[in-house]
């Protein structure tokens, strides 16, 4: 298992390249499986995510190439099942659900079960697909969906939830007449799939806006685009900047996306400054305790909770960080403890004190964006920090000790 050792106390300086976002990624590629035929990705990052999602579409079938771009074919697709050694590596599995569905009426999908975030059901996939007319069985751990023809209907979700917008509205493009998807996702990749099935014959309106209307076409033919770019990793390098004194300039990324996330960083005492596809972050002075609290786009994301809470670590007074979209998403905590950070949990608030510096000390990263969080802590450390289990960092962060040791950082990958 790879671990990062990193030396901390250099601020980061020069330029960062942003990578295409997975969470874009992923759903495009399981929307090949509503097309026959092969579809073209540019900006696919390369990630642990992403060749799961490829071995999910190989056991289904199809074959794909991922260089400089993915190319999926999904014309000889036999095998209409998400196995539960697949699912459980990675949740975003269950994408490939309402598109199994929406082609060949069936599908069979491992339940994902619990994970380090919380337990993240997807009862709101399955009672909207009902709504479609789907039967649904659940069957050894896995869910078992099928139909005669799915018809249109209107759904209102109890809760936002951007896979469930995603599943549906996939679903939804070959169903009889017209869906109507309430209170759904408006996040950035949710409008990026939308453009990509309407570019594949769909016919998809209001993406980007809480309700969005899908009106049912016979087929879709397969196309190609780009990834939007990641705003979790922009994110997660402006802090970056911020924690350590420097001055980043981010290339290839879209400010319109993180306007929540500048917002707060501006808050917190950084200068942040973009224009077209590039953000500029410099820290000004002391770091500023803001609260926070996590919502859903256009609000804070709960994936730059945890490196917004490294941040605060380091602010000037008390900083409360809420969780509003998971319920146990603070796993990091203990491990910024041992670096030092003084932070309390209240339920689902972090009541974060800033403390002068963090120490390093071998930690072990937990999830995707926990260990994001260690990763910025050690890099503002005082002394070295030993970061484990970082197979949870090469599902979401492209090239992270390249990019990083580019800008100064001292950081290395030791595989054992
Ligand atoms: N929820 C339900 N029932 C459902 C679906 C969701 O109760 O059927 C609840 C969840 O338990 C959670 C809330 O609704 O409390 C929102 O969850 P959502 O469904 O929006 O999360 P997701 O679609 O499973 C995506 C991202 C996550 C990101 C969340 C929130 C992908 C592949 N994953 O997950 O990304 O945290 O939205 O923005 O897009 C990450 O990249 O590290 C990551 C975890």
């Amino acid at each position: 298992m790879d671990r990062l050792v990193i030396r901390g106390g250099s601020p980061l300086n020069g330029e960062v390249e942003i990578s295409g976002a997975k969470n874009c990624a992923l759903p495009l590629m399981a929307a090949t499986l509503i097309a026959s035929g092969t579809h073209s990705f540019s900006n696919v990052p390369h990630l642990r995510d992403i060749r799961t999602m490829q071995s999910l579409l190989a056991h289904m079938g199809a074959t794909s190439r991922h260089d400089n771009m993915l190319q999926i074919d999904t014309s000889d697709i036999h095998t209409f099942e998400a196995p539960y050694d697949l699912v459980k590596t990675m949740r975003a599995s269950v994408l490939v659900l309402g598109p199994l569905l929406a082609r060949y009426r069936r599908a069979r999908i491992s339940l994902p079960g619990g994970c380090a975030i919380g337990a993240r059901p997807i009862n709101l996939h399955l009672k909207a697909l009902q709504q479609m007319g789907v039967e649904i069985d659940l069957e050894h751990g896995y869910v078992v969906g099928q139909a005669k023809r799915l018809r249109g209907a209107v759904i209102a979700f109890e809760q936002v939830t951007v896979t469930g917008t995603e599943n549906i509205m996939m679903a939804a493009c070959l169903a009889d007449g017209v869906t109507v998807l309430k209170n759904s996702a408006r996040e950035p990749e949710v409008v990026a799939l939308a453009e990509y099935l309407n570019l594949m014959g769909a016919q998809i309106e209001g993406a980007g806006t809480d309700e969005i209307t899908v009106t049912g076409v016979r087929e879709l033919s397969p196309s190609g685009c780009e990834v939007i770019p990641d705003r979790i990793e922009a994110g997660t390098y402006l802090v970056a900047a911020g924690m350590t004194g420097g001055a980043l300039k981010l290339m290839r990324c879209r400010p319109d996306h993180l306007q929540a996330i500048i917002q707060k960083l501006i808050d917190a005492g950084l200068s942040i400054e973009s224009n077209g596809d590039f953000i500029e972050v410099r820290r000004k002075g002391k770091i500023r305790s803001v609260n926070m609290e996590t919502q859903p786009f256009p609000g804070f994301p709960t994936d730059m909770q945890a490196q917004f809470m490294a941040l605060m670590a380091l602010g000037s007074g008390v900083s409360m960080i809420k969780e509003r979209i998971f319920e146990n998403r603070f796993m990091h905590v203990l491990e910024l403890q041992r670096m030092g950070a003084d932070i309390d949990l209240d339920g689902r608030t972090a009541i974060v004190r800033g403390v002068k510096k963090l120490s390093g000390a071998p930690v072990m990263a937990t999830d995707l964006r926990a260990s994001a969080s260690l990763v910025l802590s050690a890099l503002a450390a005082e002394g070295v920090s030993e970061i484990t289990r970082i197979y949870h960092l090469d599902r979401g962060y492209e090239a992270i000790e390249k990019k990083l040791s580019a800008v100064g950082a001292t950081i290395e990958r030791v595989s054992e």
